[in-house]
């Protein structure tokens, strides 16, 4: 590893998952076009962020993190955020609420558009083709000319991330978050889950709780906190020439900021300590995630925590934790051992996603209860080792899609080809990623329950 960093001094090591351009020249001033263009994201809301996430690793708070697995330019749509972000502030007001803590939102999403691939070639019926990368380096047509990575898409990318970004923050402070709004859009969730029954009582619960502010006079109109939200964004970090181009000195601490999103995580197959995509995040300073998969070791995760975070600063390391329902027993005990041992501050966060994945047919799917699971395992560990679980990381949509199965409406592997629209790996939908808030909740709520409160007569 280099000794100093600059935000190209990845470009000198070995890297995985790289996409060859054919005609580097245009690549180049692709990267220099997007050098001059205005910044996403301000360094002070990554700052923001990472003193939320500080709060998130002393469990005073709990991370809800979600979106696509990969963003499209096709799907591009006002509906399609809208449709997101009401169901992302659904499941964040269930979390808050019954599970009695601050809940810190942010999405996958303006800007998740790179994709790591296992395979560099894709085949079907026989042809063979390089794999789909993500939008913004080729495209997802089964055809030689799509699967050529061009740079232009990088400038598309760029506009669909500021045009969506636009939007979340109009959505976050217009009026349009307000808790009333996302109360009855939860309603109406409730009153159609075939699971009506397991959800009444919380709902009922927050009628009461929403009644009782109003009648004190907190409402949207009185307080502006009812009516805004703060929301953040975060995508993996794969693109490194993309994320350099974005990559600015903050005029207030000298610092560089990654500022084509909030959050930058490293996927699991890009974590080599020695190669560049460790490198680049290193230097930002961001908050920043590492995937963690069952071939991450105790020894491997210290290297990993001593390049990302030397100063120990709480907020701006998660360990974004995805081994698989029946595996996350057998390894994440002794990650949290050594990370305790070494007296560091990270933020635990379950992706109960990426270690479940089941091919069905020629689908790709997720068994809900799975996804459970994990979730639970997760929680289990965590309190067997006196731990925080501090967040959940999920692949979910606001639409009515079938590629993951199980959950209330019992989704089966027939039923994946009536609207199976990911561009990569399966998501819940709307209905399913709430049912996934509402159980968490439970879990988070047991799980603070165990948490000295301060008493109110200690304060007398
Ligand atoms: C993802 O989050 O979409 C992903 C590819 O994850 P991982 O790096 O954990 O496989
Ligand atoms: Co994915």
């Amino acid at each position: 590893m280099g000794e100093r960093w600059t935000p190209k001094s990845w470009r000198h090591l070995p890297i995985e998952q790289v996409p060859t351009y054919p005609d580097a020249a245009a690549l180049g001033a692709v990267e220099s076009q997007i050098a001059s263009f205005p910044p996403l994201v301000f360094a002070g809301e990554a700052r923001k962020l990472k003193a939320a996430l500080g709060r998130v690793a002393a469990g005073q708070a709990f991370l809800l993190q979600g979106g696509d697995c990969a963003e499209s330019f096709d799907e591009h749509s006002a509906d399609n955020i809208r449709d997101f972000f009401r169901v992302f502030l659904q499941m964040a007001m269930v979390l808050t609420f019954a599970g009695g803590s601050p809940v810190v939102k942010v999405g996958r999403i303006a800007g998740q558009f790179a994709k790591p691939r296992s395979s560099p070639t894709e085949t079907l019926e026989g042809v063979s083709l390089p794999s789909y990368r993500g939008d913004i380096i080729n495209g997802i047509g089964f055809t030689e000319e799509s699967r050529v990575p061009d740079p232009r898409r990088q400038v598309e990318a760029y506009r669909q991330s500021a045009a969506t970004l636009n939007l979340l923050r109009a959505f976050a402070t217009g009026g349009y978050a307000n808790l009333e709004n996302a109360h009855r859009w939860m309603l109406g969730f409730v009153k159609d889950s075939p699971q009506s029954s397991r959800y009444q009582d919380v709902a009922g619960r927050m009628t009461d709780a929403l009644d009782f502010m109003r009648a004190i006079g907190i409402n949207p109109e009185t307080h502006p906190e009812v009516r805004t939200t703060d929301f953040y964004t975060s995508h993996e970090a794969l693109l490194l020439g993309y994320e350099e181009a974005l990559t600015r000195v903050d005029s207030t601490t000298g610092d560089w900021y990654a500022t084509s999103g909030h959050m930058l995580w490293i996927g699991d197959r890009t974590r080599q300590p020695d190669h560049a995509h460790v490198e680049y995040a290193r230097g930002i300073k961001n908050p920043i995630g590492l995937k963690c998969g069952p071939s991450m070791k105790a020894d491997g995760l210290i290297r990993l925590i001593d390049l990302l975070n030397p100063e120990n600063e709480p907020g701006r390391l998660s360990l974004i934790c995805r081994f698989g329902a029946d595996k996350v027993g057998d390894h994440l005990p002794a990650l949290i051992r050594a990370v305790e041992r070494e007296g560091r501050s990270v933020v635990w966060i379950c992706d109960p996603m990426h270690g479940n994945t089941i091919p069905a047919g020629r689908y790709k799917t997720r068994p809900f209860e799975r996804v459970m699971q994990e979730i639970e395992g997760f929680f289990g560990v965590h309190r067997a080792e006196g731990t925080f679980a501090g967040g959940i990381h999920l692949e979910m949509t606001g639409k009515d899609v079938t590629e993951c199965t199980g959950g209330a409406r019992a989704l089966t592997a027939d039923d994946l080809q009536d609207r199976y629209h990911t561009y990569c790996d399966p998501r819940l939908n709307a209905e399913q990623a709430l049912e996934v808030a509402f159980r968490t909740a439970e879990l988070v709520k047991a799980e603070r329950s165990h948490v000295e409160r301060p008493r109110l007569d200690a304060a007398e």
